[in-house]
């Protein structure tokens, strides 16, 4: 076969490669994603204000470094990936830095080692039309490279140097509305990274110390899992033919009036409520995708901003994902729609209703401690509907004489196997406004009487006075209907 080499163009590759639309937050991310590859327990991203001459460096105390490595590292496409890695194509480092700055320094330092140093100048490729990867750091970056990697015994340090977006080139020092601007910049990549690295960040164990400018990011949480009224609805596991699975875990955030000020500006997450609803697709703990339906026949709205939908998706499914370069987009694959569409629709149903106070679905777990009359429960793929033998009120009735309780179990049995379904999904497939909420339309005097039984059944059951009162709230349905309580008070002491 006759052949001829055709390499691309230096010149031409490297402004292909600094313009596949990175945002700064997302080209951080992507050293943040080489530091943890590189077993790093310490992360510091800084931003240096300084007009024109303004940089970002990217500092960790990960394994670093030898020449060799660090070749390798900078060299566009050559990699060495594991499937429990977050770096992929081998390119990241590249392309992120490309899109942010004229000159990618990087220094590594393997333990037992030294500092090693190379620097990727665009305009040195563009004029020489060769990939010449220099030694060393250009002279006037060099006082801040030795300050950034003074004292420190390994690791790396990547600095961004004549940055070209986040400032412009020319800009003084004292420009005040650019420096507004940038320090906005870091704003955003810190609640960014925070929602990125939420997984690596908390939790037990050994945990990420990441950090900005020196202080510390916070994780956040889109699914509000601290929250008493956060509802899970049950997770799924579809799988493609092949028989790879992904993991869903769909939530349905309380409603505003459950949450106050802080909590509510908090909870709507770096881009707000109305962009955060929908899929987070998560790969190796990493969040690739932050709030999108996967599907379009479904919409962000206002009516659906409390469905929240966790996905997680092994690297072993990368392509199947099309899991790109910025690790900031995916596709499901089509074997996998369906399920996602269906489990989509579902929780967004969950969440309209929530939204307008309508009436509540059973949760399959809730780590507020609410205690339901309905679980719903997963078992070899059926969706099964079971009332809760947890419930006071089913716990007491179950404490009735043998004969008597067989009675109750019968008729629980009954109740829990003719479930009717059919008449459910279509109440919750179309919304309408006569859909029930639990024992609404009910005087107070009678939910006071529903209380007082309850609070009986409760110190049947071994609880003092005040821890029984104390109890009733998390109880359906005196959940729902917390000022039933207080007039409980006198009664109860
Ligand atoms: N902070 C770091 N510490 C140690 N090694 C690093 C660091 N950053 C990058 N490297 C090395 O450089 C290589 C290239 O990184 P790069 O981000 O370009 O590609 P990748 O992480 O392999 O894949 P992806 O393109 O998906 O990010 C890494 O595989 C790693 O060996
Ligand atoms: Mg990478």
């Amino acid at each position: 076969v006759h052949f001829e080499i055709a390499n691309p163009d230096a010149a031409g590759t490297l402004e292909a490669l600094s313009s596949l639309g990175y945002s700064v937050e997302s080209a951080v991310a992507d050293l943040v994603d080489n530091s943890i590859d590189a077993g790093a327990g310490w992360v510091d991203v800084r931003f240096r204000w300084d007009g024109g001459d303004s940089s970002v460096a990217v500092l960790d105390d990960g394994q670093g470094m030898d020449p060799a490595t660090l070749l390798t590292a900078m060299t566009p496409g050559a990699r060495r990936r594991g499937p429990h890695e977050l770096g992929r194509f081998g390119m990241g480092l590249k392309t992120a830095s490309f899109s942010q700055c004229r000159q990618l320094v990087v220094a590594g330092r393997p333990p037992n080692g030294d500092w090693h140093i190379r620097t990727w100048d665009l305009d040195v490729v563009t004029r020489t039309g060769q990939w010449r990867l220099l030694e060393g750091c250009p002279d006037d970056a060099e006082p801040e490279l030795t300050e950034l990697i003074a004292g420190r015994p390994q690791g790396a340090v990547v600095l961004w140097h004549r940055l070209q977006r986040l400032v412009h080139p020319g800009t003084a020092p004292d420009d005040e509305a650019q420096q507004q601007q940038f320090y906005g910049e870091i704003c955003r990549v810190e609640s960014h990274l925070g929602m990125t690295f939420q997984r690596f960040l908390e939790g037990t164990g050994a945990r990420l110390d990441l950090r900005v400018n020196g202080n510390p990011v916070h994780p956040w949480d889109p699914f509000l899992r601290n929250h008493r009224l956060t509802q899970q609805l049950p997770e799924e596991d579809p799988a493609t033919a092949d028989g790879l699975s992904v993991h869903v875990r769909p939530f349905v955030l309380p409603h505003r009036r459950y949450l106050d000020d802080t909590a509510f500006n908090k909870a709507a997450g770096p881009r707000g409520w109305l962009d955060q609803q929908g899929y987070y697709v998560y790969r190796n703990r990493r969040l690739i995708l932050a709030g999108e339906w996967l599907d379009p026949r479904l919409r962000r709205d206002d009516k659906h901003i409390l469905a929240r939908i966790s996905v997680d998706v092994p690297a072993t499914l990368d392509t199947e994902w099309s899991i790109d370069v910025k690790k900031s987009s995916a596709a499901p694959p089509p074997a996998l729609r369906a399920s996602l569409y269906r489990i989509a629709r579902s929780t967004r149903n969950v969440a309209a209703n929530v939204l307008a106070h309508r009436g509540r679905v059973t949760r399959a777990t809730n780590s507020s401690g609410l205690v339901l009359a309905w679980s719903a429960e997963r078992r070899r793929n059926r969706l099964a509907l079971k009332i809760n033998r947890d419930h006071p009120l089913v716990r007491d009735a179950l404490t009735l004489p043998p004969e008597d309780r067989q009675r109750v179990k019968n008729l629980l049995r009954l109740l829990e196997e003719t479930v009717p379904v059919a008449a459910l999904r279509q109440m919750y497939d179309v919304e309408t406004a006569a859909d029930p909420e639990p024992f609404s339309g009910t005087s107070d005097s009678e939910l006071v009487e529903l209380a007082r039984h309850m609070f009986a059944a409760l110190v049947r059951q071994g609880l003092g006075p005040a821890e029984a009162q104390r109890r009733l709230r998390s109880l359906e349905p005196i959940s729902d209907y917390p000022s039933v309580v207080d007039e409980l008070g006198d009664f109860a002491t």
